[in-house]
């Protein structure tokens, strides 16, 4: 538990550039599973500072995006493409061909083909070394919402009623948020060496008890973190504040 949220993003993306680092002294890529939405971005800042102002170089890492709404180009504003770009993409020297998002063009019957190719992708370049997670009201990962099972891969989903609402700002209202998403599962998540959920502000408390606290249950998909020996959650004080 870190005293603020600007604390606890620092530390993260300074382990996040020792896993890049380390990689880099033997000659082997850094495999990084990134998140987007509010929770990341200063993370995200820290390390483009680290490489605009420390020289911290991305020519190593290949990174996997969690999800993207479906469909959804990835010029749109609301895209994770657009966001990842904005946030970190754009700003430091990844090859353009390590990056991997959830292809949100696709057409539905192509969708399970690329889903396979996604998880196939992530096991040929060695698997993830860290996963970094959010976790939204309904208790999702990624967007694994209540009813998703521990063992599932990536694949099309559909969104909650409630992280439509929590979206709806982005869109301009709840009806223009995509019903749907491409999200890596919770098995593809659990398959990653090491896994930090990161949960800033109050209103991430309620749900922050449950996922720690409460009982393991496909109701809160973040309570199946509990199986894992390789998470961490990172909180700020106000998110930990019901935390026994
Ligand atoms: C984003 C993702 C989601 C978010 C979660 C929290 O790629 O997979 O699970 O991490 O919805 O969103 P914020 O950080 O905006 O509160």
């Amino acid at each position: 538990v870190f005293k603020n949220p600007k604390e606890a993003s620092i530390s993260v993306a300074h382990r996040i550039a020792k896993i890049i680092q380390d990689r880099q002294l033997n000659n082997q890529h850094a495999v990084l599973g990134l998140a987007t939405g509010a929770t990341p971005i200063a993370v995200y800042a820290e390390l483009v500072r680290l490489h605009k102002e420390e020289g911290l170089s991305f020519k190593n890492v290949v990174t996997f995006n969690l999800d993207e709404y479906f469909p959804m180009g990835p010029t749109a504003a609301q895209s994770y493409v657009y966001f990842m770009k904005e946030h970190l993409f754009d700003h430091i020297d990844i090859p353009a061909e390590n990056i991997h998002i959830p292809d949100g063009t696709l057409k539905l019957e192509d969708i399970p083909a690329f889903c396979l190719a996604y998880e196939k992708k992530i096991e040929e370049v060695g698997g993830l070394d860290m996963q970094i997670l959010g976790i939204g009201r309904t208790g999702h990962i990624g967007f694994n919402e209540p009813g998703s099972a521990p063992n599932s891969g990536t694949r099309l989903v559909t969104l909650d009623d409630l992280t439509r609402r929590d979206a709806a700002r982005d869109f301009g209202g709840k009806s223009n948020v995509p019903t749907k998403a491409i999200t890596m599962g919770i098995g593809t998540i659990f398959k990653a060496r090491e896994i930090v959920l990161m949960a800033w502000n109050q209103k991430k408390a309620p749900i922050i008890k449950k996922a720690v606290e409460g009982e393991m249950s496909s109701e809160v998909p973040a309570t199946y973190l509990q199986l894992s020996d390789n998470v961490e959650f990172i909180l700020d004080e106000d998110a930990a504040s019901l935390l026994t």
